[in-house]
């Protein structure tokens, strides 16, 4: 990696789980299960790297209209994930965060999530944000209901609402905004992720399936990242 800044906040929509699988003519909560083994290393190594911040989109409100099937391996998987990772990334000094609503997941995977933030909630490593049951325009009617719900209980005034306020009530309150998003398996679209952080993000869409994306491939798209000329729509020259 080069001596150019990297960017200080990642988020990844981890696509191809399912290609990846029919690819190798196994069932879809394999490719699930393989794509968990390649999400632990790019933790891992966005640790090690010293990223500021990581977003990786885990499962959105939409997802929920998979097969029964598809959807009880996937909250089998991050059930599995909290139990044999929570040590490991407390030691690393990861500060765990879930993105989206806790209260809409099953009981057992929801007691996980509480858990996995109230135990790694005051580590000042990495911050890792998990969206589960997420959908960016929710998480912006969410805000906006709760800017209206302190107007209306006269804590703030209409006046006060502004970019720095919205950003407040966003479940990423406090985080940098999104510098680099990438989506694995060549598809070239946002799909509802962080649709506010992602203002003045750059786009990587790299070809490789998401259980294929190894270190190689994330150090590619870190290094193309370092190489964008950001103008934040003013002129660097
Ligand atoms: C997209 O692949 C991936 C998902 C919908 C889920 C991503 C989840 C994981 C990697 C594992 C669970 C997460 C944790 C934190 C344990 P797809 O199935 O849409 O792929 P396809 O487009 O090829 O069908």
């Amino acid at each position: 990696m080069s001596e150019l800044p990297l960017p200080r906040h990642v988020a990844i929509i981890m696509d191809g789980n399912g290609r990846w699988a029919k690819q190798h003519k196994i069932k879809v909560a394999l490719g699930h299960r393989k794509g968990v083994e390649t999400l632990r290393a790019i933790i891992r190594e966005s640790s090690d790297l010293g990223i500021e911040a990581l977003s990786l989109y885990a499962f959105s409100t939409e997802n929920w209209r998979r097969s029964p099937e598809e959807v009880s391996a996937l909250m089998g998987l991050l059930l599995e994930f909290f139990s044999s990772e929570i040590d490991e990334l407390d030691e690393k000094n990861v500060c765990i965060r879930i993105l989206g609503d806790k209260e809409g997941m099953p009981p057992a995977q929801r007691e996980a999530l509480i858990n996995a933030e109230k135990r790694t909630g005051k580590n000042t490593g990495l911050k890792l944000n998990i969206a589960i049951n997420y959908g960016g325009r929710a998480e912006l009617a969410r805000a906006a209901r709760r800017l209206a719900e302190k107007a209306v209980k006269g804590e703030i005034r209409p006046e006060d609402i502004d970019e720095d306020a919205l950003s407040r009530e966003l479940y990423t309150a406090g985080l940098p905004d999104v510098d680099l998003l990438i989506r694995t398996s060549g598809e070239m679209r946002l799909s509802n992720f962080l649709l506010y952080q992602c203002a003045y993000a750059e786009f990587d869409f790299p070809t490789v399936l998401w259980p294929d994306f190894d270190l190689n491939a994330y150090h590619e798209a870190l290094r193309a990242y370092q190489h964008r000329d950001r103008r934040f729509g003013g002129r660097n020259s």
